[in-house]
């Protein structure tokens, strides 16, 4: 079941920050190191011990985050690898037991807050440290292969572990506004979680709370027009923007998060500098809203606790441009139109915005707005006036509607937004 009223800000919010880190940070080859290399806990023991985020300061991140124009972010409690960021009293494989001797989950929620974000907390379903959950034979885990641990404990003790963890995360630090769980596959999926109990007792501490789509494997419940009670509230794409959006059997629209890494990691890799550009990240920030969706982007903070700088320069940029331009992101969703061939349209309301990245010869055609609709045409970044232009060049087009960017202002190399307010 959907929770519509607290879908109304993340739909709103358009623009959030996935943030991974834990101790894999240390190898700095991504969170999937254990799973590549067969890395057994007892040789990834190390860097527990060795685990000192000196430089860690949530308000910092935060100010980043808010900065680019985020709203909302997402942190790792506990990733695969199985350590808690958290002072959990179910475990003694968490940050508090480490060097730095602090609860990383709680210091950034009230950082995060404090800059008037709304807060979400990544939890791992998966777990390659507890020893209840399968290894020999699974498909992801780092002793897959080895017989050795053919044995475990039994399964049942892992969901009351992981039931009761998740419980301490709704019940200890406040107001949670968002839960990721990650991930189902083959037949860890859905009832093997005790998924009904899950969300059942996560919605009675934490009323307002949205939840992702992957306590179920494979296609989302939430498409089929009959949603179950753990289909959570929108879907999650992975490194993809949906082609045409997300909509259910019935044609409505689902919420959607499109989550994407900066560079091709989501936990730190200090070899990996293939980053987007500041131009790319904004024009796919466009391209999820202009398909009624959200942008959750990813940065992995490195062993010390801080923000790659490459990850801080690109996100001052795209806040650069989100400082002039938000108002056409924020709030904003589908505008029921056609892709025009030199961007995209983004609409809140009665304000339709032009999102020109392809600089056309002359005038802007604006199709699918009828000029008589149209109260005022203004240049997004200053409010500066724009016209409606009928000449003997627009003549021929007796049906499209035209305005001009140039010569009068310079077009944005990222995206220039033009805003069109109809009448009512
Ligand atoms: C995946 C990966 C994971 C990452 C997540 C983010 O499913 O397992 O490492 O946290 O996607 O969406």
């Amino acid at each position: 079941m959907q929770n519509q009223e607290s879908l109304q800000w993340f739909m709103n919010a358009r623009f959030g920050m996935f943030i991974h880190w834990g101790l894999y940070a240390i190898p700095a080859r991504g969170e999937w190191v254990r799973n590549g290399e067969f890395i057994s806990n007892e040789e990834y023991q190390k860097y527990f011990e060795e685990f000192n985020p000196t430089q860690y300061d949530p308000r910092q991140w935060a100010k980043i985050a808010k900065k680019a124009g985020m709203k909302y972010a997402v942190m790792t409690a506990k990733h695969h690898d199985g350590f808690c960021l958290f002072d959990s009293q179910l475990t003694d494989y968490k940050s508090t037991n480490t060097l730095c001797k602090r609860d990383l989950v709680a210091e950034y929620l009230e950082a995060f807050r404090a800059e008037g974000l709304k807060v979400g907390l990544y939890y791992s379903l998966i777990d390659w440290h507890h020893p209840a959950y399968p290894a020999y034979g699974d498909r992801h885990h780092p002793m897959r292969n080895n017989p050795d641990y053919a044995q475990r404990d039994p399964f049942e003790n892992y969901i009351a572990y992981m039931h009761g963890q998740v419980e301490e995360l709704c019940t200890r630090y406040g107001q949670l506004d968002l839960l990721w769980f990650d991930f189902s596959y083959d037949d860890m999926t859905g009832e093997k979680w005790q998924a009904t109990k899950l969300v059942n007792m996560v919605r009675s501490h934490q009323k307002n709370i949205l939840i992702d789509n992957r306590l179920e494997a494979g296609k989302s419940s939430l498409l089929s027009g009959k949603p179950n009670i753990y289909s959570g509230d929108f879907v999650s794409p992975e490194q993809i923007i949906p082609p045409e959006g997300i909509k259910d059997v019935n044609g409505n629209p689902v919420p959607w998060e499109a989550c994407i890494t900066l560079n091709d990691h989501w936990g730190y890799c200090s070899s990996d500098f293939n980053y987007k550009s500041s131009e790319m990240v904004v024009r796919k920030l466009i391209e999820c809203v202009s398909k009624g969706g959200n942008l959750l982007l990813n940065v992995g903070p490195d062993a010390k606790g801080v923000i790659p700088r490459e990850s801080v320069e690109i996100l001052a940029q795209v806040g650069d441009w989100m400082e002039q331009n938000g108002e056409s992101i924020v709030g904003c969703g589908y505008a029921g139109l056609d892709k025009p061939e030199w961007g995209r349209y983004t609409r809140n309301g009665n304000c339709i915005y032009a999102h020109v990245i392809d600089q056309p010869i002359g005038y802007l055609s604006l199709p699918g707005i009828p000029a008589e609709k149209v109260k005022s045409i203004r240049l997004l970044r200053d409010g500066s006036e724009l016209h409606i232009i009928r000449d003997w060049i627009t003549e021929s087009y007796p049906d499209l509607t035209f305005t001009s960017i140039a010569p009068l202002c310079k077009y944005d190399k990222t995206a220039t937004v033009v805003k069109i307010v109809l009448k009512d």
